[in-house]
């Protein structure tokens, strides 16, 4: 697989410490909003791979844009946000994510979007689809931060409440509000905004979450507790902390053949525990995508067409997904025999 090339066409300071990049178009990654871009760079004795989701909605014809956060010490943001400029090229692996629109919405009739901080990006590309492309489908937005000041696409979001008056209701939280009832989303304040905005079922709704893990944990226990169905909740996480070490054993240790099927490519690997399917592609100096390792960003999901494959962790796939066949490479073991793959 060769890395694509993006090029910087305009870079624009959206509050205080985080930037929206644009690149030219031609670029040849095809992706769906509220997915990702993984970005390579290479040094002399490493390669590190850090992921940005996409904040531009292709159905609506909007160049491919992301948005980054300057993290303090941060080895590739800090890298963009201070240094990049127009023209530069980065690499890419391209794009994916399962924080999508499903591709059947007829059963739904609400969205909420629940956002804090910077984790607005994916949920900024969603929800424009959503109001220009599916008008039965109402929508909340719950977005906190800590002034207004330091809100992300604060008019861009304002704008689209005016357009579509009948159809959004925007609630922004500011901590530093004196309304100490708004200003942080906690358990009894998300219920609270939950059942005010609600036109119809739990069931009939979907929940996009996407914030520091202490807040969509929080969100995702919340939601649960209220009965929404786990299949209608989606999440993305941006702090991939620690790599995870698996605590079960798998059925089986023994070394299988696993054959992927990456594009025009073929591979064969033998895969013995503990390494992963994406592991032993790495060995072998096979360039499969990949972004987090951990099983929590979706990046290396493949479908397995034949056999079976036991996950040492997964936060990304749902029971649906597993049921479709759909697997995880940099977690994934092939047990039982041996296993064909997808990407
Ligand atoms: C699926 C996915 C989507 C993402 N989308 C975005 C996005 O749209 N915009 C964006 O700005 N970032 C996003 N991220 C986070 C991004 O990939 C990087 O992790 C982040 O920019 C830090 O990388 P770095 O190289 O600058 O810092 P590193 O050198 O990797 O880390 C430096 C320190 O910062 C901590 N840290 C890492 N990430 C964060 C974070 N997000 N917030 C606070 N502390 C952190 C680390 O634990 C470490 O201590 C996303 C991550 C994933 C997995
Ligand atoms: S690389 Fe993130 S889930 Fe596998």
């Amino acid at each position: 697989m060769l890395y694509k090339s993006l090029i910087i066409e305009s870079i624009r300071e959206q509050v205080e410490g985080f930037k929206t990049f644009t690149f030219k178009e031609h670029h040849g990654i095809d992706y769906k909003a509220g997915q990702y871009i993984t970005f390579v760079q290479k040094t002399t004795h490493e390669e590190i791979r850090r992921s940005y989701s996409i904040v531009s909605a292709p159905l609506l014809k909007e160049p491919l844009t992301i948005g980054v956060k300057r993290i303090e010490n941060g080895a590739f943001s800090r890298q963009l946000i201070d240094h990049a400029k127009i023209g530069d090229e980065l690499l890419s692996s391209g794009a994916g994510g399962l924080f999508t629109l499903p591709d059947d919405l007829s059963q739904f009739r609400q969205i909420f979007f629940l956002a804090a901080g910077s984790g607005i990006t994916p949920i900024y590309s969603l929800l424009k689809p959503v109001l220009h492309c599916h008008e039965s489908i109402q929508v909340v937005l719950i977005y906190s931060n800590p002034s207004p000041q330091k809100t992300i696409f604060l008019s861009e979001l304002t704008q689209l409440e005016k357009e579509f008056s009948q159809r959004i209701q925007l609630q922004f939280l500011f901590s530093n509000s004196p309304n100490l009832s708004l200003a942080r989303l906690n358990r009894e304040l998300l219920i609270q905004l939950a059942h005010k905005n609600a036109i119809c079922a739990f069931d009939n709704m979907l929940f996009y979450i996407c914030g520091p893990e202490a807040y969509m944990r929080m969100c995702t226990y919340s939601l649960q507790e209220q009965k929404v169905p786990r299949e209608n909740i989606r999440k993305e996480t941006f702090i991939i902390q620690q790599k995870h070490i698996p605590k079960l054993d798998p059925p089986d240790k023994d070394s299988h053949l696993v054959t992927v099927y990456h594009g025009t490519e073929t591979y064969h690997l033998h895969v013995q525990y503990p390494d992963s399917i994406l592991k032993a592609g790495k060995r072998e100096n096979i360039i499969l995508p990949y972004s987090c390792e951990t099983g929590r960003c979706g990046n290396c999901v493949a479908k397995c067409i034949n056999g079976n494959v036991w996950l040492s962790y997964n936060e990304v796939l749902t029971e649906k997904d597993l049921k479709k066949g759909l697997t995880l490479t940099c977690v994934g073991h092939p047990v039982g025999g041996n296993v064909i793959l997808k990407i």
